[in-house]
């Protein structure tokens, strides 16, 4: 929780109200952690704080994802527990939000009984409305109707008091793209772009308020600005952002190929701000599969906006997204998607067992390769990715990296042993390189925790993990 919303909670106190308590499971991807901080900031305004004690709220909103299958069936058997806390305490309001709220809708309300509210991800805003309905009136809903974009307006983000470092700041929601698989069209609705005086008023305040590092977020977030005429590109809008004093890096995920303008290449070579790590991802190397995917671009094209970036800044980190067990991939397509690896070797990936999502076309293909294939070709793709990224993550050892430190390191960052490390040696203080990789740090100074986040240092790497660094501070730049 934040430290403005302790202290609004303390003050509608002082003022005779109750507090109350909300707990909020966010399930999914950084989007979703996104929302979860503007319903917190939304009910905080009507004297809610956030718990991470479940049995002591009196508002609990599972904030749900549904890119892939089987989230429903955990959403679903997450309500059936919660059932016995319901049973105590009929004054608990319980609340599905998130993508698959939307897909399944009033659907839920049927399914579960003590369930209260259903809401999408566009009703935030109404979130506290809602949940007062609920609480006062017993009124059971599911709003989640899509705001047009002339009257959406997006929740606005609060001045963080908890010292943070690093922050996501959402520029556009929505996606127009058609990928044949994907489910976030139907889930998130259409490109909206935030107007880019509100990001930069926001990016100023977060500045003000410790920020060093910013993410812009947006489901395509390279097709910002394509929906509004007067609006910035996407390109216009990072170097606007990177020339706000005070920010030191910049990042923005997730990007699609298409929308990967020259600009936008150039950029990383010509923002000093803009942090050497693209996420761009291409699904699969096969042609084919692609043209199945509705992707809008094949493989030659992707690898030459690749080559282009990787002459002009060719110390940026590349990582992907890959689908495996397409509907139709074949041996052969499949072997196209481990050559084109080997042949970009990215330092990271994600990769998936394609899952059939409802509503999408790819869903009225037949699911025609076996579980067990999918499961082999992913080992496949994650074994020849580890290899890579290991012998990447290799060369750094003993050089010296800029880390920028954000606060205590989680354990099992740092490998197997980095619980041990934080029981028996001084506290781990995480940050990460430019090109995102996580590194620990143990405290020099008893007050490493409080101090270090915020602060930009060099270090030296002494031990490479699997997905991590562990270093010595040699000194702060900043
Ligand atoms: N642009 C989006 C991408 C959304 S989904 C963003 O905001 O990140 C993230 C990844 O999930 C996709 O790139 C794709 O690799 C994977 N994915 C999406 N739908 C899928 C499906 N039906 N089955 C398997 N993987 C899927
Ligand atoms: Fe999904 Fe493709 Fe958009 S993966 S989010 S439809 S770019």
């Amino acid at each position: 929780m934040t430290l403005s919303l302790v202290r609004k909670t303390q003050e509608a106190e002082l003022q005779g109200q109750l507090a109350r308590r909300v707990y909020i499971e966010t399930m999914g991807c950084q989007m979703n952690v996104y929302d979860s901080e503007r319903m917190a900031e939304a009910l905080g305004r009507h004297a809610y704080v956030t718990t991470t004690d479940i049995e002591r709220a009196d508002l609990i909103v599972i904030n749900t994802c549904s890119i892939r299958d089987r989230v429903e069936h955990k959403v679903l058997s997450m309500l059936g527990s919660l059932r016995k806390l319901k049973d105590h305490n009929p004054d608990l309001v319980l609340c599905v939000a998130g993508c698959v709220a939307q897909q399944v809708g009033q659907g839920l309300l049927a399914r579960v009984p003590h369930l209260d509210l259903v809401i999408g991800p566009d009703q935030i805003a109404s979130l506290p409305d809602l949940v007062a309905g609920a609480r006062d009136r017993q009124q059971r809903q599911a709003a989640t109707e899509f705001v047009h974009r002339k009257d959406y307006a997006f929740p606005e983000l609060l001045a963080p008091d908890d010292g943070r470092a690093t922050s996501f700041v959402t520029v556009m929601k929505g996606c127009n793209k058609v990928c044949s698989f994907c489910i976030v069209p139907f889930t998130r609705g259409r490109e909206v772009s935030k107007p880019s005086q509100q990001v930069l008023d926001e990016v100023r305040l977060l500045v003000q308020h410790g920020v060093r590092e910013v993410t812009l977020l947006g489901q395509n977030v390279n097709s910002y600005g394509k929906d509004r005429k007067e609006e910035l590109d996407f390109a216009q809008l990072l170097r606007q952002v990177a020339a706000i004093d005070g920010l030191w890096r910049v990042r923005f995920t997730t990007s699609h190929p298409v929308d990967c303008t020259d600009a936008l290449v150039e950029a990383f070579a010509r923002v000093p701000k803009l942090m050497p790590f693209f996420h761009l991802p291409i699904q699969s190397g096969s042609e084919a599969v692609l043209r199945g995917m509705r992707r809008a671009h094949g493989v030659d094209d992707y690898l030459q906006k690749i080559e282009k970036l990787r002459a002009l800044a060719p110390h940026v980190a590349l990582s992907t997204d890959i689908i495996v067990g397409f509907p139709g991939e074949t041996d052969a397509d499949f072997q196209l998607t481990l050559d084109l690896l080997a042949r970009v070797r990215y330092t990271s990936l994600y990769a998936f067992m394609y899952s059939a999502r409802p509503g999408t076309t790819a869903a009225q293909l037949p699911d025609d390769v076996p579980l067990a294939v999918k499961k082999a070709r992913l080992a496949q793709v994650l074994a020849l990715q580890d290899q890579m990224s290991q012998a990447w993550l290799a060369g750094f050892q003993d050089q010296e990296v800029e880390v920028l430190f954000e606060g205590r390191s989680r354990a099992g960052d740092s490998g197997p042993n980095s619980l041990l490390g934080q029981l028996d040696g001084p506290p781990q203080v995480t940050g990460r390189t430019p090109q995102n990789v996580p590194v620990n740090v143990a405290a020099t100074d008893p007050e490493a925790l409080a101090t270090w986040p915020g602060r930009l240092g060099r270090v030296r790497i002494d031990r490479v993990h699997p997905h991590s660094f562990s270093g010595t501070l040699l000194g702060f730049v900043a």
